[in-house]
């Protein structure tokens, strides 16, 4: 088995110096990387900045904005058979990149933003019927399973791990996961390695068996 992991943030630069991005450390995604590899499955980990050292023998494609990151993981999709999407791409890029800095002035700045692909509703349409997709859902709230249920549907998702966004950057997480059904299937909530654990033991008795050539 063969699976490629997202992990991390992305930047998206203004100028030279400066960028947009977001509180994840990367954490979960390399925890899943090594819970992947310990369950036998070779890893391709595409990876935003991070600083986490990579697990050994894993695959490793850093990249920096969502767009690299999209270019990525479309040429390296075809060769596996399982997906999870644990990185928190932004939504946004600024219009235009300004080449070496914007200078400091009196006047407002104005920046306008446009939006980035959706990745693993990329992935989802181009799926096989021979691979599976996880995706992550960063949700202020679990009050309504709304948001989470389109998610999963608009991105062809297996399955889709649930976490509240006060898990960016911490060592712990807590993770509803949500099946194909749209049910809440499991939580767990531990240190992130042991999480990652469950979710790959998850994925190996619900999906990747019957997968599995
Ligand atoms: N994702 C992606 N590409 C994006 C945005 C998100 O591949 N441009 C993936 C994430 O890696 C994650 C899943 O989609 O697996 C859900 O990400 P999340 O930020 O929770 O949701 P969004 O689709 O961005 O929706 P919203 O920000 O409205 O909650």
């Amino acid at each position: 088995m063969r699976v490629l992991i997202t992990a991390g943030p992305t930047r998206e630069y203004l100028d030279d110096v400066r960028f947009i991005t977001n509180a994840s450390s990367g954490q979960m995604g390399y925890a899943l990387a090594l819970a992947a590899q310990a369950a036998g499955w070779d890893v391709v980990l595409v990876s935003g900045p991070v600083s986490l050292e990579p697990p050994r023998g894993v695959e490793l494609h850093k990249v920096i904005s969502a767009l690299e990151m999209y270019e990525t993981v479309m040429e390296l999709v075809d060769g596996v058979q399982g997906v999870i999407g644990a990185a928190a791409v932004a939504d946004y890029r600024p219009k235009f990149r300004h080449e070496g800095k914007i200078r400091r002035s009196a006047d407002p700045l104005v920046v306008e933003l446009v939006p980035n692909p959706d990745i693993l509703a990329e992935v989802g349409r181009r799926k096989r019927a021979d691979q599976w997709i996880v995706g992550f859902a960063l949700e202020p709230s679990l009050a309504d399973l709304e948001a989470p249920r389109r998610k999963l549907q608009t991105k062809n998702c297996d399955a889709l791990c649930i976490n509240p966004s006060s898990v960016l950057d911490e060592a712990w997480t807590e993770v509803y996961l949500m099946d194909r059904s749209g049910e809440l299937r499991s939580r767990w909530k531990g240190p992130k390695l042991n999480v990652a654990a469950e979710i790959v033991g998850w994925i190996v008795e619900n999906l990747a068996r019957s997968n599995t050539a």
